[in-house]
């Protein structure tokens, strides 16, 4: 079982598609197991994005993702690292395939309405900058068993 940050980006909360996108993750599956609405401040959006600081395009992208809250959640499930990626489409909405949330609500290489953790480096790194231990819930959904396979690790 895998975890994983989400970002409902000020773009996703100021266009009212929060419930648009939090409905897709639940119909395919994933358990929320943290959630809440808050500002990112310009320091926490470099620690995040700090491998993007130096790029030329960091300085509106730090204006971006600090102009309007945004919704941060962990989400858990089997290889929801990957699938959360696969649910988001290409960087850009521009390119992003049509099915994928970004293929399908953004056309903007920035204002791409989701972020999801890259790897399992990066979400164990991303989810303790939004989120404190006790926040984080361990729970069993009672559907489960009907979710996966019990022989599905
Ligand atoms: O979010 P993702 O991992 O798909 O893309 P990234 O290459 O790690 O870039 C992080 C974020 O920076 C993107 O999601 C865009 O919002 C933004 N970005 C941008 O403003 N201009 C670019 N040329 C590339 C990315
Ligand atoms: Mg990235």
């Amino acid at each position: 079982m895998q975890r994983t940050l989400i970002l409902l980006k000020p773009d996703c909360v100021q266009r009212r598609l929060m419930g648009e996108v939090i409905s897709r993750f639940e119909a395919k599956g994933l358990n929320f197991v943290a959630m809440k609405l808050m500002r990112v401040t310009p320091e926490l959006a470099k620690k995040h994005y700090a491998e993007h600081v130096e790029k030329e395009w960091y300085p509106t992208l730090e204006l971006f993702i600090t102009g309007a809250p945004v919704l941060a959640a962990v989400v858990e499930g089997l290889d929801v690292i990957s699938v959360v990626r696969s649910m988001l489409g290409a960087t850009s909405g521009l390119k992003a395939e049509p099915g994928t949330i970004r293929g399908d609500f953004s056309s903007s290489r920035q204002m791409n309405l989701v972020h999801g953790s890259d790897g399992p480096e990066a979400a164990e790194r991303e989810i303790h900058l939004y989120f404190s231990q006790e926040e984080l819930l361990d729970f069993e959904p009672t559907i489960t068993p009907w979710v996966r396979a019990s022989d599905e690790a």
